[in-house]
């Protein structure tokens, strides 16, 4: 197996900690180098750790590496997916599409629009639901603002559907799904309803942007 923890980018290279035997430790600071790189080289070059975002992107590079220790005290279980929640623009998305790099030997995920799943929907109908509760590995962004889905003039809720096929298959294998949101608990269960909100539960550890959190967006 190549080494986990050094990772080349523009030909730089990138080292995340140590390997010792089959188990690296992981050097943070050396993580957010990499990560601001990486985020430059993906999203332009405004793009930054900011201070106040370092609290919430350690606790998503302890999950993301499986630090056990970490994750028990942050109560984060790694088994569990990610729900990642805060206001408008605070980088939610972009740090969903950031984070699976640091661990390129981990399956990765794909970030997918939850209203472009609804959009497919339209066309396709319940292939769309089946598509997406299927064994790939998804992160839903921007679930609960997504519309009302329409197939041959019957409404459905595309997302709440797929959430609970996400959960079937998380009982039946264990694969993880992650998502973003604008809303709060209340919103959600508001806009999912108590079943699937009792699901998200069970799905996702729910990992929140402070409520005061800027907007990113210029
Ligand atoms: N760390 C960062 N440094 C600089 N710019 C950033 C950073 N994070 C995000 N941005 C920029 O801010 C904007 C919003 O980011 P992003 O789409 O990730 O936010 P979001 O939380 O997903 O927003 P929304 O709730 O609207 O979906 C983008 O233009 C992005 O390039
Ligand atoms: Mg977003």
């Amino acid at each position: 197996m190549t080494n986990p923890c050094k990772i080349y980018e523009d030909g730089v290279e990138y080292t995340l900690g140590v390997l010792t035997g089959n188990k690296v430790i992981y050097d943070f600071p050396k993580i957010m180098i990499y990560l601001e790189a990486k985020g430059k080289l993906l999203f332009g070059d405004h793009f930054r750790i900011y201070k106040k975002d370092q609290r919430i992107i350690r606790e998503l590079c302890n999950y993301f590496i499986k630090d056990k220790e970490s994750c028990e005290k942050l109560g984060i279980d790694p088994g569990k997916g990610l729900l990642i929640s805060g206001p408008v623009g605070c980088g939610k998305t972009s740090l969903m599409k950031l984070m699976k790099y640091i661990v390129p030997h981990q399956r990765p995920y794909s970030v997918v629009a939850s209203r472009c799943i609804v959009f497919s929907f339209n066309h396709l109908g319940y292939k769309t639901i089946e598509d997406f509760g299927d064994s790939q590995f998804f992160c839903f962004d921007d679930i609960g603002v997504e519309p009302i889905g329409r197939h041959y003039g019957r409404d459905c809720n595309v997302m709440g559907e797929i959430l609970l096929s996400r959960y079937e298959l998380f009982l039946e294998t264990k694969i993880k799904t992650h998502a973003t949101t604008n809303l709060n608990a209340e919103e959600l269960e508001k806009r999912f309803g108590i079943r699937v909100r009792s699901r998200m539960r069970q799905l996702f550890n729910l990992i929140a942007f402070d409520k005061q959190c800027v907007d990113k967006r210029k």
